[in-house]
């Protein structure tokens, strides 16, 4: 029985949004205890909310990077092209600093520059298009989700009816423009009566699976089951999930696909149990640059993240920590990669190279 899709556009959940001269973003560092907005006006306070994970998830911060291209743009004054491009430039530096793994900040950064170099408007008038294309790479982003999580059905197994999925991290609507990738494809199979339940890996450190995907699920009524990273191969095992998908934040020419740390070792214990894995994720996420995911910067990010829970140090002083946020998938663990433009085997994805 298919059960009643969102009436909103996005799914129900717009982690950012552009009103009244400024974007708005859902402060997803503090969901779910509060659901908090911050207004951010600058680039400056933009680069800061991608680096600090107000705002976060490789398709979110791709459109967040394109709204900063904005903010700052309309900051500069200067009467010569050559100047304000030139200053155009230190804000691309300022936000492509922010974050390293996700290819979305990167590809969103260059398609704005692309837009202003191309302009043929007097200078005064670039803003304005930044914030248009900011506006068209959201608006995309949605459209592509939606694309993503009704291609997916056709990848997931036809036996049971019912399937409980798998994901780690949160590759939802906060992570994207809205609807999101890997959740994308979750809400489309609950929408088709396709899911009986999520099984969601808490995901350690930053826990988004436990704070995030877990909200976005209960927002909508969805099923869902929270797990320790380390649960997930014991309940294969059990025979609890029948398929587990993913998001990505930078996905190789071949395939191999960088995504939250963790998934790396799930992709390994899902080929041990027979059970499909499947990256979601959209073509902005391809960085057909690298031929292979060991190409791929991945970020480190502070110790603290480790040793300490909330307030709380968990750790006797004296260790060391290891903080890599993200790893890298082999293509060969890889089931397919759902797109917008349909279901890839890895091995295929350098076929759509531009
Ligand atoms: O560090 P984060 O929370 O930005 O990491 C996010 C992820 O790893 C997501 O799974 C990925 O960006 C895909 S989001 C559609």
């Amino acid at each position: 029985m298919p059960n009643a899709p969102s009436t909103m556009a996005s799914g129900g959940i717009d982690p950012i949004r552009y009103v009244e001269n400024r974007v708005v973003l859902i402060d997803q560092t503090r969901i779910p205890e509060t659901t908090t907005y911050l207004e951010i006006d600058r680039c400056e306070q933009m680069a800061d909310a991608i680096k600090t994970m107000v705002v976060r998830g490789a398709p979110a911060i791709g459109v967040a990077a394109a709204y900063g291209m904005y903010l700052g743009a309309r900051e500069i004054n200067t009467e010569t092209r050559e100047d304000f491009f030139a200053q155009l430039e230190e804000i691309a530096a300022q936000l492509r600093q922010t974050r390293p793994t996700a290819v979305n900040l990167f590809w969103a950064i260059d398609r704005q520059l692309q837009v202003a170099r191309t302009a043929t408007v007097p200078l005064a008038e670039i803003p304005a298009l930044l914030l248009e294309s900011a506006k068209t790479i959201q608006t995309e982003d949605v459209e592509t989700c939606r694309a993503i999580g009704d291609n997916g059905l056709i990848a997931l197994p036809s036996q049971p009816e019912k399937l409980t999925i798998l994901t780690h991290c949160n590759a939802g609507a906060l992570a994207t423009a809205g609807y999101g990738t890997a959740l994308g494809v979750i809400r489309s199979a609950w929408r088709e009566g396709r899911l009986n339940r999520v099984f969601a890996d808490e995901t350690r450190p930053r826990l988004q699976g436990a704070k995030l995907t877990a909200w976005e699920c209960v927002q909508e009524g969805i099923p869902v089951t929270v797990i320790t990273d380390g649960m997930a191969a014991h309940c294969m095992k059990q025979g609890l999930i029948d398929v587990a998908i993913v998001g990505a934040d930078r996905i190789a020419a071949n395939g191999d696909a960088a995504n939250k740390i963790g998934t790396y070792g799930l992709a390994v214990v899902a080929k041990a149990h027979n059970v499909p894995f499947f990256v979601a994720a959209p073509f902005s996420t391809v960085d057909f640059k690298l031929t292979t995911g060991s190409e791929i910067p991945i970020e480190e990010r502070d110790s603290a993240e480790i040793y300490q829970v909330g307030e709380t140090r968990i750790c006797t002083p004296g260790a060391e920590f290891y903080n890599p946020a993200f790893d890298v998938t082999p293509a060969e663990l890889i089931a397919g990669i759902i797109t917008e433009r349909g279901l890839i085997k890895p091995e295929d994805l350098s076929r759509f190279s531009p």
